[in-house]
């Protein structure tokens, strides 16, 4: 687990969430262990108004609770702009009576998720002055669910913006801190539904964070020159779209971010005429009923609104993609092609180089140099003095000098609060995350630590120093070793990750509410700030959608969605999981204008795919509410072995099974310009063949569909568990391309 990432946003909301259930079980006892449920009721009817919505979630709360003041009492919130449903505080035998209800398509109690904690654009081969359309651009409104935002940021100047679009139907809330909207930042709202921290939650939209400043920054900021952080990174930071207007709805807290706060945040967004959602937050993957960003995602893109959301910090191992229903872009984080070093030199000369972002220029040439042992109260005493186990070591032996220890577990933290002058720590896999320390500091190879170690054991009067970090040179894209990976099992036929955008050491605005690693300890707040995860990957991709639909407002979600993947670069640096770590490859925001053809997907082809996996008409009628409630007798059945005409094609095989032959259907939309002939070309890997059926498809005009099938058969011996290939629809001018992914789970003998 990447140290950054681990301790921002998830060590640390967890440690708070522990503390908050211990202070609130008095609470609770009051409560008769009452726990906050959703009920999702599907589409608003068009025939019911608010009020009758809100008297039938009163029915069924009466119904199950029996108790006309109890009933009103439990409710938290109704859903009822995007879509119906209601948060309350219930039993688990009220919740399970409510279940059975007709008009309830799930109730499931509410849970926590977490955030998946500029140089990014130019990389990515979209310089500032890249052909936009500027006009169009600054009608595109991008809503976000994250900690709120910080407007003063100068990544939020809106100078030189005009009035919000007419089409915009949200609300600016007040709170403290907070300083208003303004032309750029158009909209903010807050939902605290469920209990929050009185002693470090405010009610405000402010970002007290950081890390919605800094995911919105990456969508839509301003260009700012000279931006870096303390010098390091040094450049012009700027949002993918600079035009775009901003829409902050504040779901996350000290502890994360309630499914009831998600939720909420939908109904919100989508109702107030926001034209793309970024979601940099995630939970473990659940059915799509009970998942509130597929339930939030399903009703944004019956709205024509693209849903892209980060794919989960918990790589590199595979089966940890969170995120993954069809109708949501999964974005997988890589890197850029640079890396923070920070080098320690010895008295003696010898310096070594680790990786950390070290914002300090040290104010000496040399400071008094000690390790963990050398500094312990009692070697052969509780903890572990190498390691500088918390309490282990003797402030007065620490104070003043720069201490190495073993291990990289944010030793920094520790070595701060005992007034050391920096740390040298050490780790036995080198982490690509460089991870911002408090104090100066750096993490060293082992091999790199026992020089330093041996150095302080055979020196009187041992000195060292650690340098402010530079920037070098690294090789990219690779995918960042937290990134989640597939396979997943809610939706085990579709590829997900689907793509991957820039994740690690992005240079952002920041919110100078909070400080730059969290703590009160560190006195640096400052505009900007580097951080990774895939919450950083994901508004890259947000902002190419947004991209993508200044230059094409009358595509659907699907197509959007489908230019970006088709036309992006596969990576080719391994990365463990391959097509299931990568999805298909890096985004190219530019040649997502011009994809060719595009895989496009209606919501009828999402109902039939929800058919294919076993959902009942009771539920499709729920979901999707017209003047003839659909059923899946009504649609068309979903062909092929994964049911949905999607851009990357993907197989799951039974793990005692090696043989193997499936067919995908699809269709393509021709976006090109009049008469175009493409060629099927196919990269098989060895011992699979791949047949497409036909080989050519031509087009005389534009918008015309055309129908193939791809055969995939052949055998994944034992000890095979990923075997990669591709289709590429070629005409001479676009390059249309879909990984193909065959996965068969290790059996393990023995
Ligand atoms: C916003 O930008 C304008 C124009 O570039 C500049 O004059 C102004 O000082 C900026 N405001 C802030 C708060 O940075
Ligand atoms: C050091 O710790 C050991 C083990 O806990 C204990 O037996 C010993 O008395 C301690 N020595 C001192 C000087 O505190
Ligand atoms: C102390 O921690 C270091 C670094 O994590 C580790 O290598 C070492 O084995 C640990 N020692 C003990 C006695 O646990
Ligand atoms: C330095 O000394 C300590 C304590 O005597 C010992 O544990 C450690 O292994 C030594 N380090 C090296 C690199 O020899
Ligand atoms: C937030 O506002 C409160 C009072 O409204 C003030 O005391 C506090 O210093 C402010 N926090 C920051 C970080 O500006
Ligand atoms: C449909 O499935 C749900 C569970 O997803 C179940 O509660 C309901 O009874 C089913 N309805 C029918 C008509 O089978
Ligand atoms: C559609 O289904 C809903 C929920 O089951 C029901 O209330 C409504 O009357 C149905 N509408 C039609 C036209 O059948
Ligand atoms: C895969 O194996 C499971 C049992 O492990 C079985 O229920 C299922 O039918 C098998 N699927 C196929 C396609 O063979
Ligand atoms: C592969 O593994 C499966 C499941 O353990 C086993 O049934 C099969 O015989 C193995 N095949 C070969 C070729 O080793």
């Amino acid at each position: 687990m990447p140290s950054s990432i681990h301790f921002f946003f998830f060590f640390l909301p967890l440690l708070i969430t522990l503390l908050h259930l211990s202070s609130s079980i008095t609470h609770a006892t009051v409560a008769q262990q009452r726990k906050v449920y959703i009920v999702y009721m599907g589409d608003v009817s068009p025939t019911r108004s608010h009020i009758s919505a809100l008297d039938q979630h009163h029915d069924l709360l009466l119904s199950a609770i029996q108790d006309e003041s109890m009933a009103r009492s439990a409710k938290l919130y109704s859903y009822t702009r995007s879509f119906n449903g209601f948060a309350a505080r219930l039993l688990p035998e009220e919740a399970h009576r409510i279940r059975g209800r007709e008009g309830v398509v799930s109730v499931f109690e509410s849970q926590k998720n977490q955030l998946h904690t500029t140089r990014s654009w130019n990389f990515l081969k979209m310089p500032q002055d890249v052909r936009r359309k500027a006009t169009v651009e600054s009608n595109i409104i991008v809503g976000l669910l994250d900690t709120g935002i910080y407007p003063d940021a100068p990544s939020f100047n809106a100078s030189g913006f005009g009035p919000p679009p007419a089409k915009w139907k949200g609300k600016c809330d007040s709170g403290a801190n907070f300083t208003g909207c303004n032309n750029k930042v158009i909209g903010a709202r807050f939902y605290n539904l469920d209990q929050m921290d009185p002693n470090i939650d405010v009610e405000t939209p402010a970002d007290l964070d950081g890390h919605g400043s800094h995911t919105s920054s990456t969508v839509a900021g301003v260009p700012v020159g000279g931006a870096s952080l303390y010098g390091i990174a040094r450049g012009t930071a700027r949002g993918g779209v600079p035009s775009a207007r901003i829409a902050m709805y504040k779901v996350c807290w000290s502890s994360g971010c309630d499914d009831v706060n998600l939720m909420a945040g939908f109904d919100d967004a989508i109702a107030d005429g926001v034209d793309l959602i970024s979601v940099s937050i995630g939970g473990s993957p659940k059915p799509f009923h009970v998942d509130p960003i597929a339930i939030g995602a399903f009703h944004a893109m019956k709205k024509g609104i693209l849903v892209s959301c980060s794919a989960g910090n918990i790589g590199p191992a595979l089966g940890t993609v969170q995120n993954v229903a069809p109708w949501i872009l999964t974005v997988a984080a890589s890197n850029l092609d640079r890396q923070f070093k920070t080098a320690v030199k010895l008295r003696n000369g010898v310096k070594s180089a680790g990786i950390s972002i070290n914002t300090f220029s040290p104010k000496r040439a040399m400071y008094p140099l000690t390790s963990g042992i050398q500094a312990a109260i009692n070697v052969s005493g509780y903890g572990n003095a190498s390691a500088c186990d918390y309490g282990t070591l003797d402030e007065k032996k620490v104070k003043g000098k720069l201490v190495f220890c073993r291990g990289s577990a944010n030793q920094d933290y520790s070595i701060n609060e005992m007034k050391g002058a920096g740390v040298i720590m050490t780790a036995a896999q080198m982490s690509d995350i460089a991870a911002l320390t408090i104090i100066p500091g750096t993490v060293l190879t082992v091999a790199d630590g026992d020089k330093i170690d041996r150095y302080i054991n055979t020196t009187k009067y041992p000195r060292a120093v650690i340098q402010k970090t530079r920037t070098v040179h690294v090789s990219a894209p690779a995918i960042a070793s937290f990134s989640s990976r597939g396979p997943q099992f809610i939706s085990p036929s579709i590829l997900k990750p689907d793509v991957a955008a820039p994740g690690l050491s992005i240079l952002a605005g920041y919110s100078t509410l909070a400080t730059l690693t969290g703590t009160k300890d560190d006195p640096r707040r400052y505009p900007f700030n580097i951080i990774s995860g895939t919450s950083m990957a994901c508004p890259h991709v947000t902002a190419t959608a947004a991209y993508v639909k200044s230059f094409h407002p009358d595509w659907s979600p699907a197509m959007i969605k489908s230019a970006i993947m088709t036309t992006a670069t596969p990576i080719k640096i391994p990365a463990e999981g391959e097509g299931l770590a990568t999805g298909s490859g890096q985004i190219n925001p530019t040649r997502a204008l011009h994809p060719g053809l595009v895989y496009d997907m209606a919501l009828t082809d999402y109902i039939s795919y929800l058919c294919k996996e076993g959902y009942n008409d009771s539920d499709i009628s729920l979901l999707y509410h017209s003047r003839k409630n659909l059923s899946c007798a009504d649609i068309k059945p979903a062909k092929g072995s994964d049911g949905l005409n999607y851009p990357s094609m993907h197989y799951q095989l039974n793990a005692s099974i090696t043989t193997f032959s499936v067919e995908f259907h699809r269709s393509v939309k021709h976006v090109g310009f009049g008469h175009s002939v493409y060629k099927a070309k196919v990269t098989s890997p060895k011992g699979i063949s791949i047949e497409v059926f036909p080989e050519k498809l031509v087009f005389n005009r534009k918008h015309q569909k055309q129908s193939f099938k791809v055969c995939v058969s052949g055998e994944l011996k034992n000890g095979t568990y990923i075997a990669t290939g591709s289709l590429v629809w070629d005409d001479t001018k676009h390059v249309v391309l879909s990984p193909i992914v065959v996965y068969k789970p290790q059996v393990w003998s023995g």
